[in-house]
């Protein structure tokens, strides 16, 4: 069996385990509906990627706190879709729209604490380290959604280093978070903990970056979220940023277009988009994609060669050419 496909084996036997309590369904049923519409599993197929380099199996000590990383992400879904007003999440209904904001506050708190049952269960050696990461980890996106949050309100413009600092912690920290997981249960020296945390945090920013370009670029089929959802809330998403830098009266002028129907949704959604094509945004954002993607890769290779080394590219690769 190759290591990729005991990775693939360990996710599929990981997710038919997952399972919550049944009473009260109104609470567990989102979190049921959440896990069965699936989704990549990017942060568990991570943490058990790294770990495999360090070891050759992936008992409840492993898999127990990589479904707690799904679960965790899964959470954060639930409550950035009220956070963003958004109706479609992997191509279904959103919970907040399905149930209501109410259900999906209480089922996605449940579900972060249900995250926190799953996590303790790290090997005992590193259990106290792996609570402390990801509790920090779990602090920091929050301060990354109210960066978020208060960019998207503020009228002015916001710096590419302060959208840098603001996915660093909405996304970054809890890929980074994945991939330093995956070595410390995996019994790695801690020398290589912080390069795996590196190599994690610089995907997540190119992640990120590449979901800022799929919300304009991206199929919402595919994409399974609608398209043109940041340019109607005035998010400060890379490419609005890189806008604001470079034809900051062209952009203000696009967003200025008011979104109370359908129609006006449209309307700004493709006059912003012109300004992206005008100046070239989109491409720019696949360039600064390539780049976070060669930095993840250069975190780790002065400890990394070999097999080890292609597996951990061709997971970078495959989240720099994604299409959902
Ligand atoms: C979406 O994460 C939120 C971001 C950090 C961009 P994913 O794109 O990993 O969502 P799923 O889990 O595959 O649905
Ligand atoms: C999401 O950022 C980050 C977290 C959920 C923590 P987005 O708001 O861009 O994610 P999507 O596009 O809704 O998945
Ligand atoms: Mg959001
Ligand atoms: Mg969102
Ligand atoms: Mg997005």
């Amino acid at each position: 069996m190759t290591r990729e496909s005991r990775i693939d084996a360990a996710i599929e036997r990981l997710f038919s385990e997952i399972s919550f309590q049944n009473a009260p369904e109104g609470l567990y049923d989102p979190l049921r509906y959440m896990i069965a519409i699936g989704g990549k599993r990017l942060r568990p197929r991570l943490m058990l990627t790294t770990c495999s380099l360090f070891r050759n199996d992936f008992p409840e000590e492993v898999l127990a706190p990589a479904a707690g990383l799904e679960v965790f992400h899964t959470f954060t879904l639930i409550h950035d879709d009220i956070m963003d007003r958004s109706p479609l999440r992997r191509g279904h209904d959103t919970v907040w729209k399905k149930w209501d904001p109410d259900t999906a506050i209480l089922s996605g708190d449940v579900m972060c604490i249900d995250s926190y049952k799953r996590i303790a269960k790290a090997p005992a050696a590193v259990l106290g380290e792996v609570l402390a990461l990801f509790s920090k980890t779990a602090a920091e996106v929050c301060d990354g959604q109210q960066y978020d949050m208060e960019f998207e309100k503020s009228g002015g413009a916001v710096s590419m280093d302060d959208y840098l600092m603001m996915i660093g912690l909405k996304t970054g920290v809890l890929i980074a978070c994945a991939a330093q997981m995956g070595v410390m249960t995996g019994g790695a020296p801690r020398e290589v903990w912080g390069p795996f945390y590196d190599y994690g945090y610089n995907l997540g920013l190119a992640f990120q970056i590449a979901d800022d370009w799929l919300d304009c670029y991206g199929d919402s089929r595919v994409f399974g979220k609608p398209i043109g959802g940041d340019i109607v809330n005035g998010k400060k998403s890379w490419l609005a940023v890189k806008a604001a830098e470079k034809a900051p009266e062209a952009l203000e002028a696009a967003m200025a277009i008011p979104v109370e129907d359908a129609a006006g949704k449209a309307a700004r959604i493709s006059a912003v988009m012109k300004v992206y094509e005008e100046n070239g945004v989109g491409n720019e954002a696949m360039e600064a994609i390539g780049a976070f993607n060669e930095k993840a890769l250069a975190a780790i290779a002065p400890i990394c060669c070999g097999d080890d080394f292609a597996l951990l590219k061709q997971f970078a690769d495959s989240l720099t050419g994604r299409s959902k």
